[in-house]
């Protein structure tokens, strides 16, 4: 049966980065945004506001705050206060004010390696050092997985190690952190005095069931020290709507946090909270039909680099629509996996490099598109190492 998911919506003249950044001939498979049109009610309520048609500015975020005390008691078992919340136009502007607010110069932010560009960037924007430490890869056949070396991690903290910045589901890897090592990992931090800020941007896109653990729903303890960074950006396909929130429950950190971004940061519009209102409260019923929809997808590239790719490695992602793929065995020429596809097969990956000196030689996959997208994808880049 066809899904909804399956229709090919044009987007190039729609402003979109993912489709303009490259040539027009290049399919992209680069930036995580998805090629499905959102939920019914996200743009019911949009239409509300346009029909309403004063877009003055916006104050009355008790709805949403309210939405969101119950979802995340409902969904992670996470008791959060109505004034815990702080609403964002989006989530690296915080990783940025949170590295400015809570090290100083010179100090250092733990993450773990390959991480999302702009962890990495963060700290040096703010003259602050990026201590990466690189995960372990464990093998299985042509399929890796991720894991956090706890040893590596605890004596990569040195004395002017502040804060650690987590991604939890991580991106590129794929990996949901069990609580077991969202404990150890809070555990460490705890001991030598380092602030967590945990990005969950991904906490919705869970592949194969299983709960999403919020690192600051472990105990008081590691709440009392984390800041919590989510939107419904990536679940409900809106990061164009500008709607990112901040859970601190410390009072001191929200505070400081809060002063940091006075003036430097724009308040949110009413098109964002109306999408989050929409998206939280009517859209779970899509979110339903689109995991399975995503999970096939997965399913389809690693079947797919089974049969044509047999010396790449590949992920084989808990969560997230992004899939990672190691072609450093099969030395392709050019400067990296990234440009020889975009030049010979023109589709444009993640280039893996991007995500840290791990991500070396691998490119990562966005495969939030319709089925016979992500066939072109595959079957250019088929194509391309077979003209070699
Ligand atoms: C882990 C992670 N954090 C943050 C973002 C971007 O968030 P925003 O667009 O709200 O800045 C992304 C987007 O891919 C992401 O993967």
């Amino acid at each position: 049966m066809p899904s909804i998911f399956d229709e090919i919506i044009d987007r190039r003249n729609s402003g979109s980065a993912k489709w303009n950044y490259f040539d027009a001939d290049v399919i992209p498979a680069w930036v995580a945004d998805m090629d499905f049109r959102s939920a019914q009610p996200i743009l019911q309520a949009l239409h509300q506001a346009v029909d309403h048609g004063v877009f003055g500015y916006h104050l009355d975020s008790k709805p949403l705050r309210e939405i969101l005390v119950k979802r995340m008691a409902d969904r992670y078992n996470w008791q959060v206060k109505i004034g815990d919340f702080m609403f964002t136009p989006n989530l690296v502007s915080v990783l940025n004010f949170v590295v400015k607010a809570f090290t100083e110069t010179g100090d250092n932010v733990l993450m773990t390696t390959p991480v999302y560009p702009p962890f990495i960037s963060a700290p040096p924007n703010s003259d602050r050092i990026a201590n990466m430490v690189d995960m372990t890869v464990v093998q299985n056949g042509q399929e890796i997985r991720y894991e956090l070396d706890f040893d590596a991690f605890e004596a990569a903290i040195n004395p002017r190690t502040k804060l650690f910045i987590l991604c939890n589901p991580h991106n590129p890897v794929g990996r949901m952190w069990s609580r077991a090592e969202l404990e150890r990992m809070a555990e460490i931090c705890l001991r030598h005095n380092v602030l967590i800020c945990s990005d969950e941007i991904h906490c919705d896109l869970i592949m194969d069931g299983g709960k999403h653990v919020p690192m600051a729903s472990l105990s008081p303890e590691v709440a009392e020290r984390t800041i919590t960074i989510m939107s419904p950006s990536k679940t409900f396909n809106i990061p164009a709507l500008g709607l990112a929130f901040v859970v601190a429950q410390n009072e001191t950190l929200y505070k400081t946090l809060e002063k940091s971004m006075m003036g430097f940061l724009p308040h949110v519009g009413t098109p964002g909270y109306a999408a989050a209102e929409a998206a939280y409260s009517e859209c779970q019923p899509w979110v339903s039909e689109l995991l399975p929809y995503l999970k096939g997808n997965r399913d389809f590239l690693i079947d797919y680099v089974q049969k044509h790719f047999p010396l790449v490695r590949y992920t084989k992602p808990e969560a997230t629509y992004l899939g990672w793929l190691d072609w450093s065995a099969m030395n392709l020429p050019g400067e990296s996996p990234f440009k020889f596809f975009l030049d010979n097969a023109r589709v444009a990956f993640g280039d893996g490099i991007g995500f840290g000196e791990a991500g070396r030689g691998f490119t990562r996959v966005n495969y939030g598109t319709n089925r016979a997208l992500l066939t072109d994808i595959l079957e250019r880049t088929r194509a391309a190492v077979e003209r070699l």
